[in-house]
């Protein structure tokens, strides 16, 4: 059996995560691997209730530590309820965000205490660091164009309202995360056609994995 591994997906909302997730999940199955795909926040029972709080437009008066903590008790939820159990029994595990966006949207977008936010995950999350984590990059106002495009509810979310500004430092975030880990991170222009950024995905997994 293959040993399990957790690949992440990250970027800015609207850049291509849950698109591109689809296509490799689908791939991977084709190729005969056992896939779990999977999401931050609220991939378990707990964490579902915690968005819900996250996500609701009118929680205006959720402090921006609690929302940081909330963050973070559903990654480990998730973590230990799912992410590891699944790794053990050989599986794929595919994860839309993780820590990566708990650092990029409210370290470096919210500007809270960076340090405070990498205690927690250095104890918690960072011993089951991710195998491999593609970031999918584009501009700020592509952010605003894909969201409009989508027209789904979660468009409407408290999280989609926010400034290009808040966009930027998130980005930022993403970009000096991904220098730090260069080996983990795989940095890919997420304004290339869908199919391009799949087969970029696919050759990824290939060479990292001799899988296909
Ligand atoms: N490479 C791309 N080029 C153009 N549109 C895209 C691309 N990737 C995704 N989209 C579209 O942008 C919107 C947001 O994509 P989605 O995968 O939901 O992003 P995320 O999960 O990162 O928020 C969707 O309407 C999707 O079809
Ligand atoms: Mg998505």
């Amino acid at each position: 059996m293959q040993s399990g591994k957790l690949i992440t997906f990250e970027g800015l909302d609207g850049c291509g995560k849950s698109t591109q997730l689809e296509k490799a999940t689908k791939w991977l199955t084709l190729q005969g691997c056992e896939v779990l795909k999977t999401q931050q926040p609220g991939g378990t029972r707990i964490g579902k209730q915690i968005r819900n709080i996250l996500l609701n437009p009118d929680h205006k008066e959720l402090h921006p530590e609690s929302e940081l903590l909330l963050y973070l008790s559903d990654r480990i939820q998730h973590l230990t309820e799912t992410i590891l159990p699944a790794k053990a029994e050989g599986k794929m595990v595919l994860c839309d965000r993780f820590h990566d966006s708990t650092v990029a949207y409210q370290g470096y977008g919210r500007g809270l205490n960076l340090k405070s936010i990498e205690s927690i995950i250095t104890y918690s999350i960072k011993p089951y660091t991710p195998d491999l984590t593609f970031l999918l990059t584009i501009s700020p106002t592509t952010v605003v164009d894909r969201l409009d495009q989508r027209k789904e509810q979660s468009a409407k979310d408290r999280l989609d309202i926010e400034s290009s500004k808040f966009f930027e430092r998130t980005a930022k975030g993403y970009q000096e995360l991904a220098s730090a880990e260069p080996e983990r991170f795989v940095c890919l222009d997420g304004e290339q056609e869908i199919e391009v950024i799949h087969q970029q995905i696919i050759s990824e997994l290939q060479d990292r994995f001799s899988i296909g």
